[in-house]
């Protein structure tokens, strides 16, 4: 398999999902209560609005339109054709968020000038995590903030908290661990491990 393999791969896989992606509590946010929960949880870690917001491996959208609700400028990022028109979409009338089709792992954003990189469930499936972050961090203007919410099944997919941390750190930032085991935020009781990292 060569990278532009696993890239048409992952497009195939994540354009399948997309039709039921927004199901899931989580995904779609339509329970106003884990709205609510993930509306306050980031909230909590952005700078005030406005300031500017790439939303890497964005999906459908939610969370990027939850933050242009707020007042916040985002581009949102997803390599699925399918996930970012669900997620245009869903923008149609609204202000405040645009969404581009391409490789987050190499965004074609423009470096230094972005107050803040969000990102959800997605670093764990880049091929290089740390190489991926660095790109990330070069997006950022002189304070910005990373904003990455991960976790780990117990299949062993994903990233441990402790993995997060460590990729943060040796990226040359602090980082700052919030847990995430309150059923708030997905909708359901979870037992595995869930997470924010701030960078
Ligand atoms: C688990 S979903 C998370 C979506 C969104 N961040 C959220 O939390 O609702 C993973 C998303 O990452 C996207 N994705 C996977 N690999 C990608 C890549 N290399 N570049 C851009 N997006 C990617 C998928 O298309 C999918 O929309």
């Amino acid at each position: 398999m060569t990278p532009r393999d696993d890239l048409d791969e992952a497009r195939a896989l994540w354009d399948t999902e997309a039709a039921t992606f927004d199901e899931a509590p989580d995904h779609g946010l339509r329970d106003d209560r884990v709205r609510e929960a993930w509306r306050t949880l980031l909230i909590g870690v952005l700078p005030p609005a406005p300031a500017r917001i790439a939303d890497l491996g964005c999906g459908t959208g939610t969370l990027s339109l939850l933050l242009a609700d707020a007042g916040f400028t985002v581009d949102g990022v997803d390599l699925s054709p399918e996930m970012v028109r669900r997620a245009e979409a869903k923008a149609a009338g609204r202000a405040g968020a645009r969404f581009v089709e391409a490789d987050a792992s190499a965004p074609p954003l423009a470096p230094a000038s972005y107050d803040v990189v969000v990102c959800r469930h997605v670093l764990w499936a880049m091929p290089d995590p740390a190489a991926t972050l660095q790109r990330w961090i070069d997006l950022l203007v002189p304070d910005g903030r990373l904003v990455l919410v991960e976790g780990r099944g117990f299949n062993g997919a994903g990233l441990s908290a402790a993995e997060t941390v460590a990729l943060v750190e040796g990226a040359g930032r602090t980082a700052r661990l919030t847990r995430l085991p309150e059923a708030a935020y997905w909708g359901r009781e979870i037992d595995d491990e869930r997470y924010l990292v701030l960078g």
